[in-house]
Formats: structure tokens, sequence, C-alpha cells
């Protein structure tokens, strides 16, 4: 028996060996960690059972059958953060350039399969070379076999790839089917094709990270969700924000008490919003004042800033964040910020995940550009995301609410469970301006019969109390009550039961 066991040590330690000291080195080298050590690094010390450790390829080609190497690249398993179970696949790069094999991919797709039956979310750690070049069609096979996993597995449980190296080609539409990505600056990158085919093709030069590191696809592409430093600050944070999610779509996220009291008011709102309307404030700061102890874990920070998402807690509970950011475009929905708000909205609709949403938003921005990009589809999806939303929708109007982007910022005709208002609410067709020199076209001559138009308008709907007296707002409210405003009314809202009609699903306008 001893020497069994003794045995099995042996062949335990030549998988975890990897690729070998030089390789393991070489990772190092580049300021990456192993597939193992970003495992112990995510998990819960001590949690993580592995499977299919001893799991080979099975190419005989190029020589192949002389270079086997158990575990086959990719480090596959289950364990927990902060308790709660996790399945994880963590590609290893100092096995075949973590190459994705046949054998490869059924690993992954193992604890996939697993993870959408028992109900928990997936983290995959790319770093790969891509397609195993050795096994041709075999590995094109293995990867359609997990994008397929990853569109059965979406909205079933949450799904989160971190990019801690190399993930190119047609690798990239695994993570690109996930729900977050999260990257790590200067050692991952992602893109279709690579700098050398660019040139060839466009005739651009350009760098990996240029073309799709950290910082170009959190800042200009929105692919990825976050850069992070280093690996270690990408699997902590990782671990904290797996802590906003529920398991899966059948459970609800965890209850994290903490000891803000639900009734805390925070007398600074009252003054947050400027006496002129056209100076900005910064929306963040009324989110840290409202939720749980001050801690609002942000997605998409670099991307289409004048729209803000994120998670937070209110009474222990996790609730999606979306806001106008009145200090990017005065807080204009855009292309962009349609798209990451209408996906936003979606992940959140999909887990069960309560949303509240903060107003200023002064219309759609104008412009060729805008229009010829489309701006009509692609703000609809957001439109479409909250109508279909059937989850708690707490809606506050901050400042403006002008035009389409009233109705499309969860407001009552969408389906806004409760919609606030703060008495600084302006809810209208247009601006005053804007509106006194269509309506009063002839005085525009006359500066001040304009003027007095304007006050006019102004003084008659830049106010909350014309929708209020229709009932599209529920109340008018101090800003200083917001926070238990909001918990009062998600707290009514946890049992809210309402259903779409069937349909097989739905067709967003992509
Ligand atoms: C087999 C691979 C490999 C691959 C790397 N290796 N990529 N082995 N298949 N795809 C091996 C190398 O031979 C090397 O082995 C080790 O991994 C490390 O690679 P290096 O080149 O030394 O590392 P580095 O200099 O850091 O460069 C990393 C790299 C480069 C940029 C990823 O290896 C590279 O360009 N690889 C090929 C990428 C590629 O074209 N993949 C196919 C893409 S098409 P040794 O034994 O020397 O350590 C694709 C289609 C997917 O993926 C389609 C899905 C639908």
């Amino acid at each position: 028996m001893y020497e069994i066991v003794r045995q099995l040590e042996e062949k335990r330690a030549a998988a975890r060996a990897g690729g070998g000291p030089k390789r393991v080195e070489a990772q190092h080298g580049k300021g990456k960690l192993t597939a193992r050590e970003r495992i112990e690094v995510l998990l819960d010390e001590g949690t993580f059972e592995e499977w299919d450790m001893f799991m080979e390829h099975r190419c005989s080609d190029f020589g192949m059958s002389d270079q086997r190497i158990p575990g086959d690249g990719v480090v596959t398993g289950h364990g927990s953060i902060n308790g709660r179970t996790v399945f994880v696949f963590s590609q290893d790069f100092t096995v075949f350039g973590g190459s994705l094999s046949e054998a490869h991919a059924e690993k992954i797709c193992k604890v996939m399969d697993k993870a959408i039956q028992v109900g928990v979310p997936v983290i995959g750690l790319n770093d790969s070379g891509g397609a195993r070049i050795q096994e041709g069609v075999a590995s094109l096979a293995g990867y359609a076999e997990v994008f397929q996993r990853n569109v059965m597995a979406s909205g079933v449980i949450p799904q989160i790839s971190l990019i801690m190296g190399p993930c190119a080609g047609g690798a990239v539409y695994s993570p690109a089917m996930t729900d977050y990505i999260f990257m790590v600056k200067d050692s991952s990158y992602m893109f279709v094709t690579g700098p050398d085919v660019v040139k060839t093709v466009t005739h651009e030069s350009v760098t990996h990270e240029e073309l799709g590191g950290a910082v170009t696809h959190t800042t200009k592409s929105g692919v990825a969700d976050l850069a992070f430093e280093n690996d270690v600050e990408a699997l902590l944070e990782a671990r904290r924000f797996v802590d906003f999610l529920p398991s899966s779509n059948r459970t609800p996220a965890p209850v994290r008490e903490s000891n803000d009291p639900i009734e805390r008011e925070e007398m600074s709102l009252d003054t947050l919003v400027p006496a002129d309307p056209a100076m900005p404030y910064d929306m963040k700061e009324l989110i840290e004042k409202v939720v749980d102890e001050g801690e609002f874990f942000e997605v998409q920070p670099a991307y289409a800033g004048n729209i803000i998402t994120g998670y937070g807690r209110m009474g222990g509970h996790t609730v999606g964040f979306v806001a106008n950011q009145p200090m990017v475009l005065a807080g204009c929905l855009d292309i962009a910020s349609s798209i990451k708000a209408a996906r936003f909205v979606r992940f959140c609709d999909c887990f069960n995940i309560p949303i509240v949403t903060f107003v200023d938003v002064p219309g759609f921005l104008p412009g060729t550009a805008q229009e010829y990009g489309g701006i009509i589809k692609h703000g609809a999806k957001l439109l479409f995301a909250y109508a279909e939303a059937t989850v708690p929708k707490v809606t506050v109007i901050i400042r403006k609410a002008y035009g389409g982007a009233y109705d499309v910022m969860s407001s009552k005709h969408i389906r806004g469970d409760v919609n606030y208002a703060w008495p600084t609410a302006e809810i209208a067709v247009m601006g005053p301006k804007g509106a006194v020199e269509i309506i009063f076209r002839e005085d525009i001559g006359d500066a001040a019969k304009i003027e007095a138009r304007t006050e006019e308008y102004r003084k008659t709907f830049a106010n909350p109390f014309i929708a209020a007296s229709r009932g599209y707002i529920d109340d008018v409210i101090r800003p200083h009550g917001t926070r238990w405003r909001i918990c009062h009314s998600l707290r009514m809202l946890r049992d809210k039961k309402l259903e779409n009609p069937w349909k097989k699903h739905d067709n967003l306008p992509l």
C-alpha cells in the first residue's frame, strides 16, 4: 500500500511540476504566476479539489507521443470563495504554451457541465497560445465544445474570465461570451489577429499591448471590464467581485450584513446638485454615499464614463447600480454607454439582482458619428433591457430627465417599480432653451422675450411635480433620505413576481 501511495504522490508531483522549472522560471520572469499559484490566490485556502490531473493528450503527430505532460496544460477543479463553491479552469502556459488540445478542452467542458448542473460560477484563468497546432481540427472542435457550453451557461451561472496571458484568434470568443472579463496590464492581450497580420493587411504598426492589451480593452473597445496591475490584484478583486453575485439564476446573492444602518441619512446629499443646471457634479459620490459602507464595485469604470455601472449592497443585499454621470458628456446617452448599461441591466435581470437607477440625462448625444454609428439601434438596447427586466427596479431622478432618455432610464412606463425624484429633478421633453427656440421661433431675435419664455418654461417644466401629479413619480424625496427610501423600497419588492409572456427568446436589437 505504501508503495502505491508513493507512486501516486510521484504522479501528482509530476503533474504539479507542469512544464518544468525552466518554463516556470520564464513564467515568473514575465511577472506572471503559474496556473496553480493563481488558483491558490483565487480560492479559499486549502479548498481546491483538482480534477483530471492525470489527463493527457492523445496526439501522436509531430513527435507528440514523446511529449506527454499530465494535466495537458490546464488545471481544473472546484473550491470556494468566501465559503461558496466555484469551478475553475486555469491554463498552464508552461505546458505547450497553455494551448488547447482535445483533452484540454474536455477538461474545461467537464467543469463547465458540472457547474451548470450544480448551479455555481465558472471562473476561467486564460493564458494560452490558442489552438494546439499539432492537433489541428481536433483542437478547433475542442474550442467549439467550449463555446457551446459558454452559451448554455449564459444566464444560468455567472461566467468570469481573467485574461492573464495571450488570448488570440478564435480563442477570444470563449471569454467574449462570458459575463465579465478582467485583464492584467502588460502581460495579457486579446485580439482576433495579431500585430503581424495587421501589419500585412492594413499596414498599421501596432504593439501587442496597443492592439489588445488591458488598457486598450478597458478604455477603447469595451471588450474587458477591468484592468489590473498584476495577477495577484486581478485574482483578489475577482474574489471580491464574486461575493456580490449569486451562484446561479436559481439562488439569491449572498447577504452580507453590515454595520451601516438602513436609516442612515446623508445630509451632504442636500447640496450635491449645483444651483446652476449646467454645472456638473460627481454622480459616483451619490452612489458611494447611499450604498452599504460606501463599498461600490464599479465595472467598466474607464469605458463610456457617461454612464456608471457597478455593484453594491443595500441593507446587506446586492444591488446593481446604473447612473448617468454628468461629469462626462454631461451624462448624455451615446452608443457606448447604451451598450455598456444594457449588458449590465441584462446581467442583473438574468441573476435576479435588483437595479437602482440614478438619472441625470439631458438626452441622447447628437451628431453624425452617433447617427452613422447606429445610435438608434444601440440606444434601443438599453430601452429593451430595462423594459424586459422583471427584477425590482428603483429609480431616482436626480436632475435632468429629458426626452426619450427619460423613458429609457427605468421610467415608470417601462415597469419601474418605485420611481422617486429629488426636488431638483427636471422632467421634460427637452431642456428649456431648446424647447423655447422651437415653440417660440418667431421670438428668436428678441433676447429679452426668449429669456422670459425660457424662465416661464423652466418654472413650468423644470421640476418633478408635473410627473408626480400624473403618478409617473411615486414621491418627491429629500436627498438626504435617499438611502433609506431605496432600502425600504427594495425590502418591499423582495418577493416581487413578474413574468414576461412565453417566448423562445426575444429579439434584442443587436
Ligand atoms: C502548440 C504552442 C502553441 C500552440 C505556443 N506553444 N503556442 N504549442 N500550439 N498554439 C508552445 C511553444 O512551442 C513553446 O513550446 C511554448 O508553447 C511557449 O511558447 P513561446 O513561443 O516560447 O512563448 P512566447 O515567446 O511567450 O510566445 C507566446 C505566443 C507564441 C505569442 C503565444 O507562442 C505564439 O505565437 N504561439 C502560436 C499562437 C498561434 O498562432 N496559435 C494558434 C492561433 S489560431 P516550448 O516547448 O518551446 O516551451 C487559434 C484558433 C482558435 O487559436 C480557433 C477557435 C475557434
